[in-house]
């Protein structure tokens, strides 16, 4: 039997409509996807090796639209884009990531009102087409976000199925005890502002299913919020075959990488957490089959904040190990960076690198210290259990709240407990910010030595390095994004700022910290880029018998092995690691088989060991 349908016979044999029918449907639609797909895309698709994504030049950029263009260029923001591309290819950028372009109802765009258009005041579809092909004349990619888990509940389908059309409430998952009672073990993702997993919907006098935001969590609470999301119910066949659809539509418009947002809360079924449930993973399947069909080079990555072991399940699990997201976020790995620069304690990540799975061939983590969410550190507590997840949780939380370097997410009022996650921008987080302004430059110094760490780790860690739009060049947190009472219960638009034009200038000119930043950004990740071995995302952990340092070796996709080694202590240490001959890959110097490594106080090198 083909695979779709062994997929479609699985997921949906008892539900609604004859599998035949829906392996029907899909047939027809990827013929029609792949008529409507273009030349140019399909000469680029044909141009690319297969494993582009894996590689040592891989650099992704995360903004978004109208921010990163704010304050410079002419014309609608996705025009002005492609004005700022030969800056940020010089700073060694290959694949931008545009954070949700489409009509939206909130969530920082997360909200979407309409799949297929373009957000008026951004451009508009042809503008993004325009953008997708200048990145690919300059062989730059395009990532955008599917939101797939949720629509808006202005979106169409969610406007009909509020009027009580049937076919579209089948569309969403209605609380049929008409309760809205917690399920057990469901995650609370927003307790502070959205509450519970339910939206009273006051016209169907009905509880529909809202993961995230929600107007009404509770039918005798007040209206939290002036938009939902309401989730889409897999079970129904029609909503994967309408999402599929939609999907094809985005990527024939020249996206390269697709984003599958909040990818675990897909499927929902009474009596389990409804996280990460395995049909899930067949509809994700039936996602990559259907997509490399029509767009083969197009790569899916996968946004779970999952602890390991189960995170490694959206590369696919058994026969399909390989088969289903070629990349995904490392949650794991994310806040234990941090805790390395912050207490010059590697332990933790170290334990954490051991623990990492050899990943399948064309796969590999996209490794970051920040995005446009908070720094999440759920997954440190799920990944150590027993005390000491709680202890590095708690450390984590306390030390980045305090001293305005951070802001609380997800602190749960009602249990008091620490908060899940932080909300600040990098250069804050590393007290560069408030070491300015208490006009401190060996404050200054310091979160820059930290800053240059965390960007070298994530560099060479393993898998592909992920920059944050305004980290380049140190932008600092917005403290005041709770101005606007649309925004102030949710600390995530701290992070959210429009670029400065005079940060973006400042940047270019000798000396300024910006300037500086960028300068150590730009040199890291032309180092990379020459290494082979730092590709995809191995890396064997080297002892050094200190907590304060770390070293490993990678191997990558071949050519001789790199060993980083790096101090996150304020004194210099040495130690032996690397064999034979070492290049240092940035001063150019030599060691030889007998010599240490020296380094200096928060510092970091890179070693190639010279095998021929
Ligand atoms: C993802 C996004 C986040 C959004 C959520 C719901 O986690 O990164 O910004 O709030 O999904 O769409």
């Amino acid at each position: 039997m083909r695979e779709l349908e062994e997929l479609l016979s699985r997921l949906y044999q008892d539900g609604p409509g004859e599998v035949s029918e829906i392996l029907a449907a899909f047939d027809d639609m990827v013929l029609a996807a792949r008529a409507a797909r273009p030349e140019s895309l399909q000469y680029w698709d044909e141009s690319r090796p297969p494993d582009w994504h894996v590689r040592e030049d891989q650099v992704v950029y995360v903004a978004y639209t109208e921010r990163l263009v704010a304050e410079v260029g002419e014309g609608a923001p996705l025009q002005r884009v492609r004005g700022r591309l030969d800056e940020l290819q010089a700073l060694g950028v290959t694949n931008l990531h545009l954070l949700p372009l489409f009509p939206t109802s909130g969530d920082g765009g997360f909200a979407i009102d309409d799949y297929r258009d373009v957000r008026a005041d951004l451009g508009t579809p042809e503008d993004l087409r325009q953008l997708a092909a200048d990145l690919h004349g300059r062989r730059m990619a395009l990532s955008l976000d599917f939101v797939l888990n949720h629509t808006s509940d202005s979106h169409p389908w969610a406007v009909k199925a509020r009027q009580g059309d049937p076919r579209y409430l089948d569309y969403f998952v209605v609380d049929e005890t008409g309760e809205g009672a917690h399920w057990p073990g469901v995650p609370d993702i927003f307790p502070d502002f959205a509450p519970g997993h339910w939206d009273w919907v006051p016209e169907l006098g009905q509880y529909l299913w809202a993961t995230f935001y929600a107007r009404q969590p509770d039918k005798d609470g007040p209206v939290r919020n002036d938009f939902a999301q309401w989730d889409l119910d897999y079970r129904n066949p029609d909503v994967l075959l309408d999402m599929v659809a939609t999907l094809l539509h985005l990527v024939n418009q020249g996206v390269d990488c697709v984003r599958l947002d909040a990818i675990p809360f897909l499927w929902k079924q009474r009596g389990t957490s409804c996280t990460s449930q395995p049909p899930l993973h067949d509809v994700l399947r039936v996602i990559r089959l259907v997509v490399g069909e029509v767009a083969p080079r197009t790569v899916l990555l996968a946004e779970a904040n999952d602890a390991l072991p189960g995170l490694t399940q959206y590369f696919g699990t058994g026969p399909r190990w390989g088969g289903t997201c070629q990349l995904a976020y490392n949650f794991p790995l994310m806040p234990l960076l941090w805790y390395a620069v912050a207490f010059a304690d590697a332990e933790p990540l170290m334990t954490m690198m051991t623990r990492m799975p050899q990943l399948p061939p064309g796969c590999t983590w996209l490794t970051f210290d920040e995005v446009h969410d908070e720094v999440s550190l759920e997954a440190v507590e799920a990944g150590f259990p027993g005390p000491q997840g709680v202890e590095v949780t708690r450390r984590l939380f306390d030390h980045f709240t305090s001293e305005r370097r951070g802001l609380p997410f997800r602190f749960d009022p009602e249990t008091e407990a620490f908060g899940h996650g932080i909300s600040s921008n990098r250069w804050t987080m590393l007290g560069g910010e408030a070491a300015e302004a208490a006009g401190d430059p060996a404050g200054v110094e310091e979160a820059l030595d930290k800053l240059v760490l965390l960007e070298a780790l994530k560099a060479s860690v393993g898998g592909t390095p992920l920059i944050y739009s305004g980290q380049e060049v140190g932008l600092e947190t917005d403290w005041g994004y709770a101005d606007d009472p649309v925004q102030a219960p949710d600390s995530r638009f701290a992070k959210r700022r429009n670029f400065p034009a005079r940060a973006l200038q400042r940047s270019l000119e000798e000396g300024t910290r910006e300037a500086r930043i960028r300068a150590h950004t730009t040199r890291i990740l032309a180092a990379r880029r020459q290494q082979p071995a730092l590709a995809g995302s191995d890396a064997e952990v080297l002892a050094t018998g200190r907590r304060e340092v770390l070293a490993f070796r990678r191997r990558g996709r071949g050519g001789d092995p790199v060993v980083a080694a790096f101090n996150f202590s304020g004194a210099e240490v040495t130690v032996e690691v690397g064999e034979g001959t070492r290049e240092d890959l940035f001063d150019g110097g030599t060691l030889g088989p007998e010599d240490a490594v020296v380094l200096g106080p928060r510092s970091f090198r890179w070693l190639r060991e010279v095998r021929g």
